[in-house]
């Protein structure tokens, strides 16, 4: 499906429309001050489906949930005093937080990849700050640019990239920062820097008074792309036609199951369930058996997720 992609500006009107089309599901890129983010209801499975169709990403990394404020971004995780300290002196800016999911928090799966932590953080564009006030809830947000092409920091950029797979653009002219933030874990004994970017290290260090330690390795290893990110604890069979024995059967469009991940045939529905079905499906302790899924569109990162899913252990 081809739309026309509205720019909207960012005053009063363009601030409620931009907020409306959140509210509908649609996709909405706007200004941060690291990069442009393309964003959805993070609350909302296929509009996070969304995101990935329009990027064209093969994989299903988790997302940035973007929030107007700290107190709103507690309401989803386990706060720390760390995750305070860091709170106070950075937010609003270019830091992002890792931190344990809340029970009951809402999210999407698709968002956070079926893992049990999220990453949050509160940007300080004000047309970002006044976007996330008017749409009063969780944004998911990666950068907005096609899979594989640099991250968009003007509005032409995003058109550029996108243009006719979004519904708007919320132009607000260059992004001050340019690079996107930095990821810090505060899921484990002690904070780990995940990816470097706007905000220095040492500005960490200085606010918590000691260093930090950096992931290892030259890349940034997004956990969606580790083997082990998410695995049911049960085997998994791909391209299945049938169950046998004992297996659950995970369908997708004719092939039916106990579960089926779009009976339609819809991709964008099968990637918006992934996750939770699969959860569903680990809880009944036996073997999974998952439907064959078309390896084209949506259908290459679900089959990515899957095969990992299914890897020896
Ligand atoms: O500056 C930015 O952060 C931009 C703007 C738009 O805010 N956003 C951005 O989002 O860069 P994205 O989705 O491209 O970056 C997500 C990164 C990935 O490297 C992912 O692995 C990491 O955040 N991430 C997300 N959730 C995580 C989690 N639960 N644990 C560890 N890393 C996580
Ligand atoms: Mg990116």
């Amino acid at each position: 499906m081809i739309l026309e992609t509205q720019t909207l500006l960012p005053q009063l009107d363009g601030l409620k429309a931009a907020a409306a089309l959140l509210a509908e599901g649609a996709l909405v890129s706007f200004p941060t001050e690291t990069v442009y983010g393309l964003g959805a209801d993070a609350r909302n499975g296929t509009a996070v489906a969304g995101i990935y169709e329009a990027k064209g990403r093969p994989s299903f990394n988790p997302l940035i949930i973007h929030l107007a404020s700290a107190e709103e971004a507690r309401s989803y995780v386990n706060w720390s005093d760390t995750a305070d300290i860091l709170a106070r002196a950075f937010w609003p800016g270019p830091l992002t937080l890792v931190l344990p999911l809340k029970e009951g928090h809402g999210l999407s799966s698709l968002v956070t990849a079926g893992l049990d932590t999220v990453a949050l953080r509160v940007p300080a564009h004000p047309t970002a700050q006044a976007l996330l006030t008017a749409f009063g809830g969780p944004v998911a947000a990666p950068s907005a640019n096609p899979s594989g092409k640099i991250s968009a920091t003007r509005a032409e950029h995003v058109r550029a990239g996108l243009e006719g797979r979004i519904a708007a653009i919320l132009d607000d002219g260059p992004c001050a920062v340019g690079v996107e933030s930095t990821i810090l874990g505060l899921n484990g004994p002690n904070p780990i820097l995940l990816r470097a970017g706007g905000l220095p290290k040492e500005a960490i260090e200085a606010a918590l008074g000691h260093p930090v330690s950096q992931q290892n390795g030259p890349e940034i290893i997004a956990p969606g792309q580790l083997a082990s990110h998410y695995a049911p604890a049960a085997s998994v069979r791909l391209e299945a036609a049938v169950s046998r024995g004992n297996e659950v059967m995970l369908g997708f469009g004719e092939t039916d199951g106990v579960l089926n991940l779009s009976p339609s045939g819809d991709l964008v529905e099968a990637a918006a369930n992934l996750f939770d079905f699969l959860h569903k499906l680990d809880g009944m302790q036996q073997p999974i058996a998952v439907a064959r899924i078309p390896d084209l569109g949506l259908g290459r990162a679900i089959n990515d997720r899957l095969r990992r899913a299914a890897a020896p252990r």
